[in-house]
């Protein structure tokens, strides 16, 4: 959601603070602010509606001086409005202060400090700030334990004390924060996406500790006020700049489209040995696979779509029940699950509050966790009992492309290593899977060679406010992919059905020329799903047919045909989710929007 950042150095830190949020700025661009400790040690502030490069202008035509330490922040609002007011940093008495995160009990804390007439903004985080102050002796530890003893919710704070020049206090529960002590100095920040131009090594915060930068050195603090005995484990991040630049691409997700080959074997080569999966380099052993009697996978949107395509081909492999569930919904029910139960938890950023929640309320039942994360390190990584992370380097734009692509990969490995260990698959045929896992990779390749050609239906699919995607089985969890790939980037109502579900309902909504996305690549239903797509046909929708080279269809069926590369029915996902990337983004590009960063939008959903 947010995306934060503290600096104490040598460097000017304005340029630090501004260059970080860029960094940051795919968390939450609603509006961006910064607050500089300046060399007289008063406290500069500049807060903007806007993006960061709104702010930049901002801070370039109304700052004068030089500061060295300082703290900035960029929203997506939750509590109020997109006001510069509701904008951090927030300001109260001696105290300065940057949230991430929700302060679930800010009524009663407004109530509890008396603070209904010292708000300026409709913001909890300024409550926070308040009550900060209002516990603060000139003891800034004391403080900002105190505050932590009364907070519910989840937040990360960066602070900055009027009389504590040069100094910037971070601490966090649940909300994601790391820092680093670099050749620019000290660091924290919500993402490495900051740190990354000066160091390649961090730690991340540990909850219950309250870090304190300044020029010279991070200190660790326990709670109890001693220095930490035990310094947090340094990481080292596998990937550079580079990987966070657009590398001449216009936007990052066209960058993260074309990245999705290498991604897909950076997550899988590594976990093959002679021609079958091993997980022995992740330390998952063979015993999570085999004792259990069910699968229960949980996530979010893209995740969560990923999730469905791995149950259709799980469960007909592993014969035992596969179950997929949206997080959010599964962290307030009482699922059937146990301690003979797998789930199997999906997030790229691994921060997910919803899907966070869900892997502690498996850990209470009993069950054994998997996560499959991309972001190493990140909270679901580190609570999860093991960890499947996926090579994909960072995702920056807001859609999710090559994530899926990899989150794909890994559980394809799961479901084969599985299938080996439970003696469903002899060896040759966990070989021939992966194989065929590996074919896939070629395939998409072929379907990002044909972006020019894709791009061509967008003129239809963008004169109209709806578009439907349609299949069966597995085309119709590709179906969903599609459908939200395409509103969230382009704003265009779409939505995904069941083929055979149409005439239950939906249907009534096809009229001329609507455009249906149909999906038609599974060879056991393929008949039913053509005739599923001639009843759309008959009553005058515009259809745009992904299926195989191979597939024989009548040329009257459909407008326009693309084929994707004939690799077996349960690998089509590569190439076709590459085709409904593509659509998305060229949509989302004719109707001249921001693909990187939709509206209403953030990457790390941090919030519930
Ligand atoms: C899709 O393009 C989105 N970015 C979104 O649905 C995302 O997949 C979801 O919020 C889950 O995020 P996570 O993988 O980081 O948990």
């Amino acid at each position: 959601m947010c995306g934060i950042i503290g600096y104490s150095g040598p460097l000017e830190a304005r340029n630090i603070l501004l260059d970080g949020l860029a960094g940051l700025e795919y968390r939450g661009y609603d509006s961006a602010g910064i607050a500089l400790c300046m060399e007289d040690s008063s406290i500069c502030l500049a807060k903007k509606v806007g993006k960061v490069k709104t702010l930049r202008d901002y801070c370039d035509s109304s700052i004068r001086g030089t500061a060295h330490s300082g703290i900035g922040h960029t929203r997506w609002a939750t509590h109020g409005g997109v006001t510069d007011a509701n904008a951090h940093p927030h300001r109260a008495g001696k105290v300065t202060l940057i949230h991430n995160g929700i302060i679930e009990n800010y009524h009663a804390l407004t109530e509890q400090f008396k603070l209904q007439d010292k708000l300026i903004s409709q913001t909890d985080s300024e409550v926070a700030a308040w009550a900060l102050d209002a516990l603060y002796d000139g003891d800034p530890l004391k403080a900002i334990r105190a505050l932590k003893n009364q907070l519910e919710g989840s937040y990360s704070f960066c602070i900055l004390f009027d009389d504590q020049p040069g100094s910037v206090y971070a601490i966090r529960s649940v909300s994601p924060l790391v820092a680093a002590y670099t050749h620019a100095g000290a660091m924290v920040a919500s993402d490495l996406t900051a740190l990354i131009p000066y160091t390649n090594q961090y730690f991340v915060v540990p909850e219950n500790r309250i870090v304190k930068l300044t020029s010279y050195k991070i200190h660790v603090y326990d709670l109890d006020d001693a220095f930490t005995k035990e310094y947090p484990e340094i990481l080292t991040v596998n990937w550079n700049m580079d990987a966070a630049m657009k590398n001449g691409f216009p936007h990052f997700m066209m960058k993260e489209i074309h990245e999705q080959p290498e991604a897909m074997k950076n997550t899988i080569l590594p976990r093959m040995n002679k021609g079958l999966p091993d997980f022995c380099d992740d330390h998952i052993p063979d015993d999570l696979f085999t004792g259990c009697s069910q699968i229960h996978i949980v996530a979010c949107g893209t995740a969560m779509h990923a999730g469905m395509v791995a149950r259709a081909v799980m469960e007909p492999i592993l014969r035992i029940p596969v179950t997929v569930s949206i997080a959010s919904e599964f962290r307030y029910e009482e699922p059937l699950i146990n301690d003979k139960t797998l789930v199997i938890i999906i997030s790229q950023s691994g921060e997910t509050i919803d899907t966070l929640a869900a892997l502690r309320l498996a850990h209470d039942y009993g069950s054994r966790t998997l996560a499959v994360v991309n972001v190493k390190g990140s909270t679901i990584a580190r609570e999860s009992d093991y960890v499947l992370y996926t090579h994909a380097g960072p995702e920056i734009a807001v859609a999710s492309t090559k994530a899926y692509s990899v989150q794909l990969a890994a559980l394809y490995m799961v479901g084969c290593r599985m299938a080996l260990v439970r003696g469903v698959f002899t060896e040759k045929q966990a070989t021939d899977f992966l194989t065929d896992l590996l074919d896939a990779i070629p395939a998409m390749e072929t379907m990002i060679a044909q972006e020019d050609t894709i791009k061509q239906v967008i003129t239809h699919i963008i004169q109209s406010p709806d578009a439907f995607f349609i299949g069966r089985g597995l085309d119709y969890a590709f179906s969903l992919e599609g459908a939200l790939k395409l509103k969230e980037i382009s704003y265009i109502h779409s939505e995904a059905y069941a083929a055979g579900e149409l005439k239950h309902g939906t249907i009534a909504l096809i009229s001329d020329q609507v455009p249906v996305i149909a999906i038609a690549t599974q060879q056991h239903v393929f008949a039913k799903t053509i005739s599923n797509i001639r009843e759309v046909k008959a009553r005058g929708a515009f259809i745009i047919l992904l299926t195989k080279e191979s597939a024989v269809v009548d040329d009257t069926l459909a407008d326009i045909q693309i084929h994707i590369p004939d690799v077996d029915d349960r690998f089509t996902v590569f190439p076709i989710v590459v085709v409904l990337q593509l659509i998305a983004y060229y949509a989302s590009l004719g109707k001249n929007l921001d693909v990187d960063q939709p509206r209403n939008l953030a990457k790390s959903v941090t919030v519930e």
